[in-house]
């Protein structure tokens, strides 16, 4: 496998990541998504589902959704992988607005075109088990993870999450998705927790014949307490279920016996998920750290800053701290891991959403837990080639990890890339963040 990581030369990159952390929103994901950089990517062009307004199935803004389809070749024509597009949530009528001109609010503002790499790369040698498949990636409009249902009429706000869901659904099936021999519902961050949240009706949707199978990539959001002791993610997720009236399309085990907030937390669902589903998590998920566990808000002295931004800045009781997430993060898959049809893998790294980007999905030095890369594991599981359930050993044990490094600084909207090319040798981690390219060793030096 010969492959080149160009770090830092693509255009289209360094415009997902000009928010720095100072600027973070809350309910804001996108400065964590990223498509990784692969030397010239599959552009893949964005499709409105027509129809879809008739049936109510609209965007925040009133706009039809869509989604970027891919076609499958060769052996893959009859199976489809849908990836359900993450960038977090809107809680309130103030962030929903704001929403509502962006492109997770409106198709008006979506990429034309977007890169297909990692799990939705058309190259074996990126993507060695799905790269044949019919792969599609469904736009996120509606900011409650496609699952609200209400509007807002004096605000202009629709909340047409599950509808949304549904349109695309109904028209991937006319696409030729009805004849599918295999399928995999994936989604990563805020799409991660939707394909947890789809992931049955998903499986209804086909004959008993067709294999189907969900990834939730990043989607483990724990109801946790934050370092002030305050649930900061808890009280968001609480605007979002009732903003938008999720409530009615939680499933039913859960909400007979929760309230529906807790029903929006996966720790409360993976357990009754009757479909075959694979949890990929960091153990230090870094959206999780900055947005959940230590946002500016319960965090007003700033002694989280430098640790939020580097993991190797994190003092021992910080450490500590994150030790204690991980260990609820891994007494939230206990049950669910027992079930020999789901599939694991929780490594011990600071990163978010590991299956889109090419360097953590599928290259010379991806993270690895024992010697099994994420596309792998993914793939045995799928295929039931083997059973995984991987759970790395805490930090800083894993030398393989590509973290999320952060600097810190003045917002530059338009940012000089830095060149780098051939990042032959794994260092521990190459990141663009803020539109500089940083290398951070396995000692977490930052090199510039
Ligand atoms: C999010 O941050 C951006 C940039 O700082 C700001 O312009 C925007 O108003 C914020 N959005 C919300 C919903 O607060
Ligand atoms: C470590 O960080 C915490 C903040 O989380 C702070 O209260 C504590 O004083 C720091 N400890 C040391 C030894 O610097």
């Amino acid at each position: 496998m010969k492959l080149l990581w160009v770090f830092g030369l693509v255009g289209f990159v360094l415009s997902r990541w000009v928010d720095c952390l100072e600027d973070l929103n809350v309910t804001d994901l996108s400065h964590f998504e990223s498509y990784g950089v692969s030397s010239n990517p599959l552009m893949v062009g964005l499709t409105l589902i027509e129809g879809a307004a008739a049936k109510g199935a609209v965007c925040l803004d009133g706009t039809s959704p869509g989604y970027h389809l891919h076609r499958g070749f060769g052996l893959g024509v009859n199976n489809w992988l849908i990836q359900l597009e993450g960038g977090g949530w809107c809680n309130n009528v103030r962030t929903c607005v704001y929403r509502k001109k962006t492109r997770r609010g409106s198709s008006t503002y979506m990429e034309k075109q977007i890169p297909f790499t990692g799990i939705l790369s058309n190259k074996a040698e990126e993507n060695p088990d799905f790269f044949n498949w019919n792969r599609v990636k469904l736009r996120y409009c509606d900011g409650a993870s496609f699952s609200g249902d209400g509007q807002d009429e004096a605000a202009g706000l629709n909340f047409q999450g599950q509808r949304i869901w549904l349109a695309g659904m109904e028209e991937l099936m006319s696409k030729g998705m009805r004849r599918a021999s295999q399928a995999l519902l994936s989604g990563c961050s805020a799409g991660g927790l939707a394909a947890i949240l789809h992931c049955d009706e998903f499986q209804t949707l086909f004959p008993s014949t067709t294999k189907v199978k969900c990834l939730s990539d990043a989607g483990l959001f724990l109801d946790a307490i934050d370092v002030s002791g305050g649930r900061t993610l808890r009280n968001m997720f609480e605007g979002v279920v009732s903003l938008q009236g999720v409530q009615k399309n939680l499933p039913g085990t859960c909400t007979g016996h929760m309230d529906p907030t807790s029903c929006f937390f996966p720790q409360n669902l993976i357990a009754n998920i009757r479909t075959p589903l694979f949890l990929l998590n960091a153990a230090y998920d870094a959206w999780q750290l900055q947005a959940s566990l230590a946002p500016a808000s319960a965090d007003p002295h700033g002694s989280w800053r430098e640790c939020k931004l580097n993991h190797a800045n994190c003092n021992a009781s910080q450490i500590q701290f994150l030790q204690g997430f991980r260990n609820q993060m891994l007494n939230a898959v206990k049950v669910f891991s027992m079930s020999k049809e789901n599939g694991l893998f929780i490594n011990s790294c600071f990163a978010h959403c590991q299956t889109e980007r090419q360097d953590t999905w599928f290259a010379d030095d991806s993270p690895l837990i024992g010697n099994k890369g994420i596309a792998q594991s993914v793939g045995d599981w799928y295929f039931d080639r083997a059973g995984v359930k991987a759970v790395d050993c805490p930090y800083p044990c894993d030398k393989t990890c590509h973290n999320l490094v952060f600097k810190s600084g003045k917002k530059d909207p338009f940012p000089v890339p830095q060149h780098i090319s051939h990042l032959s040798e794994r260092k521990g981690a190459g990141m663009v963040v803020n539109g500089v390219l940083q290398q951070s060793n396995e000692d977490g030096e930052i090199n510039t």
